[in-house]
């Protein structure tokens, strides 16, 4: 069994929701962190780096950090203060993130067309990186077959992992992994391989599991989110039923409601909650009209009476 790592959401996967889901629910030891974005001027900023530090995270979850970066420079020094900070043995390149204000600037998925511009970086990074580098990335931003002139130079290089996500840029998280995409890609790369995209069920997980039996490990994004009980489930190879992924997201539900509670107010705590709300919804209740209602709840009362309406009906 390849190990699960819960995927980075950036206003997601915080380190309390980590920290959650984590002495909660079991069947992962890993969450990448939402990436940090490297500057030309110093490393990032405090409340950026303490997303990551050991004492935010449940320390029973190994917790790799991410970053989203352009610069081999920029890259290193970020990367210098994230070591000497978080004892990280591991850092992830983020060469997948579609964002259009990501790839405008040629960062994330916006650097998959230019094999060149990731060559230079990877041979700035990797002379002087103190610790592992992993990367993550998509197939490609435009065409599914970006990958073909990525692979020899990725190599290259001593990267100690690629996760690969199997969708483009162009795609954001629109149609279907394409996992027969993946099997190409995966078989000209010569690092070990974590499969990404759409592993929603036991079922999907199994088919990827059997397929590509030497995977390094499957990642696990909104699949994990909407239904706490995913990664114990895939270990299990026994789907949980309507009923207890209910009470799985009752149970997260209140324990994220007290702690956000505790450090947010108004919009910030609301905002929080119905990001979170976007994947529990569907699986609490097949009426829109439920869903919208907590969606579009104003305060915090109207809220928690319309997430009330939602987990009863
Ligand atoms: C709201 C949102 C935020 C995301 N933030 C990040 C991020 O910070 N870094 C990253 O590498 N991927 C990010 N992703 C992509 C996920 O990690 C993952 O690759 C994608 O959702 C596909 O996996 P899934 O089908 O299991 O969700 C984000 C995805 C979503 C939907």
């Amino acid at each position: 069994m390849p190990r699960i790592i819960l995927a980075p959401l950036q206003g997601v996967t915080t380190p309390l929701f980590r920290t959650a889901l984590a002495s909660m629910f079991t069947g992962f030891d890993e969450a990448m962190a939402p990436f940090i974005t490297t500057t030309s001027n110093g490393p990032p900023p405090a409340k950026h780096m303490k997303e990551i530090l050991p004492e935010n995270n449940n320390n029973r979850l190994k917790i790799i950090p991410q970053l989203l970066s352009k610069e081999g420079g920029d890259f290193l020094e970020a990367a210098k203060v994230i070591v000497d900070l978080c004892g990280a043995d591991e850092i992830n390149w983020n060469i997948g993130c579609p964002s259009g204000t990501v790839t405008g600037k040629k960062r994330g998925a916006g650097l998959l067309p230019y094999p060149e511009v990731i060559d230079r970086f990877l041979g700035v990074v990797c002379a002087k990186l103190s610790c592992k580098l992993s990367v993550k990335m998509r197939l490609g931003m435009i065409d599914s077959r970006e990958w073909e002139a990525l692979a020899p130079i990725l190599n290259n290089y001593p990267i100690s992992e690629i996760t690969i996500h199997a969708r483009t840029g162009k795609q954001q998280y629109d149609g279907y992994a394409d996992v027969d995409m993946f099997a190409e890609c995966k078989a000209a790369i010569k690092h070990p391989v974590v499969y990404n995209g759409d592993v929603v069920s036991v079922e999907f997980a199994d088919k990827i599991i059997k397929r590509f039996p030497d995977l390094s490990g499957i990642m696990v994004g909104r699949g994990l989110i909407a239904n706490p009980l995913l990664s114990m489930s895939i270990q299990n190879g026994c789907e949980a039923d309507k009923k207890e992924r209910s009470i799985a997201i009752f149970n997260l539900h209140k324990k994220m409601f007290a702690q956000y509670a505790e450090i947010l107010q108004g919009g910030a705590f609301l905002g929080r909650m119905k990001e979170l709300m976007k994947y529990w919804g569907p699986m609490l209740s097949e009426d829109e009209r439920l869903i919208r209602d907590v969606l579009r709840a104003r305060c915090v009362e109207d809220y928690e009476e319309a997430y009330k309406a939602l987990h009863n009906s």
